[in-house]
């Protein structure tokens, strides 16, 4: 489903052709954090597609406030356009304890789209927060104090799972991004994930939003990018986050 284009004639379906060459990222989770990174990302020329519990046209009003340009879609759509324009890059910006409900489809699409040759992407954006009911298989990797984003691997097993974007707050996102700034002068974000390939492209992702992005390492690295580390919430540079490089 492209966007919804005005005109007729070549012009406009040169521009629906570019359109369709354009990758999409896709959004879990229209609250504060999924409609933050839409914005910043709309803002930074990229498309968006969303889904929450809310049918389409019923988020298609609060989009309008939130997050005016990106696409209301279905739960179930978010796979097969992220995956048939683009690298299938989808952002996890639903609450932990909602994970249950959180189909792994909605990453990696059905059956068909699996024999594809890119891995998708699941780019966790997610915290625990301890007044949270967690999912038995989430609460089981808590409590033997493991990374949350490795228990979220495990089950979005048929994508690849980069740790990003959950330790800036909403209030601080787009202030934050700005593509305009040379690397080195913008805020540095922190990344940690399962596969090189996988964690080059959000950081692709990263930059083009405007931020200077830094990789921890493996998913375990991540650890400390969670609410009670020392990187969550806090304005950094590029050697703030180096100097927690192993
Ligand atoms: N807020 C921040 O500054 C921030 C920053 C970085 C990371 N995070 C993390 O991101 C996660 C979400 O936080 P938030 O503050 O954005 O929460 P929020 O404002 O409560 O928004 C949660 C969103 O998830 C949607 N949702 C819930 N269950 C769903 C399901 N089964 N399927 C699809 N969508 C579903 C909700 O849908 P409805 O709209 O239909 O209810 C809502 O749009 C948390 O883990 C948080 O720690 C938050």
């Amino acid at each position: 489903m492209l966007r919804a284009k005005t005109g007729t004639g070549s012009e406009s379906s040169q521009d629906s052709e570019r359109s369709a060459e354009q990758p999409v990222v896709g959004v879990l989770g229209a609250g504060r954090a999924g409609t933050a990174f839409a914005r910043v990302m709309l803002r930074a020329g990229i498309e968006v597609d969303i889904c929450s519990t809310r049918p389409p046209k019923a988020l298609r009003h609060h989009l309008k406030i939130y997050a005016p340009g990106a696409n209301p879609v279905r739960p179930e759509e978010v796979a097969v356009r992220t995956r048939s324009r683009g690298p299938g890059v989808v952002i996890l910006a639903v609450p932990q304890e909602e994970l249950d409900e959180v189909e792994p489809d909605w990453v990696s699409g059905p059956e068909a789209l699996r024999t594809r040759p890119i891995t998708p992407v699941l780019v966790d954006a997610t915290n625990t927060w301890h007044d949270e009911l967690l999912p038995g298989w989430l609460q089981a990797a808590v409590d033997e104090q493991l990374p949350s984003s490795m228990a979220i691997a495990g089950r979005f097993s048929g994508a690849h799972t980069v740790k990003a974007l959950n330790h800036i707050s909403h209030h601080d996102l787009e202030e934050a991004a700005n593509p305009e700034r040379a690397l080195k002068q913008r805020r540095a974000v922190a990344l940690a994930g399962d596969d090189n390939g996988a964690v080059g492209r959000v950081m692709g992702l990263l930059v083009r939003m405007g931020f200077d992005p830094v990789s921890l390492g493996g998913l375990a690295a991540g650890k400390i990018m969670e609410p009670d580390g020392p990187l969550f919430n806090r304005s950094l540079r590029r050697e703030d986050i180096l100097h927690y490089v192993r």
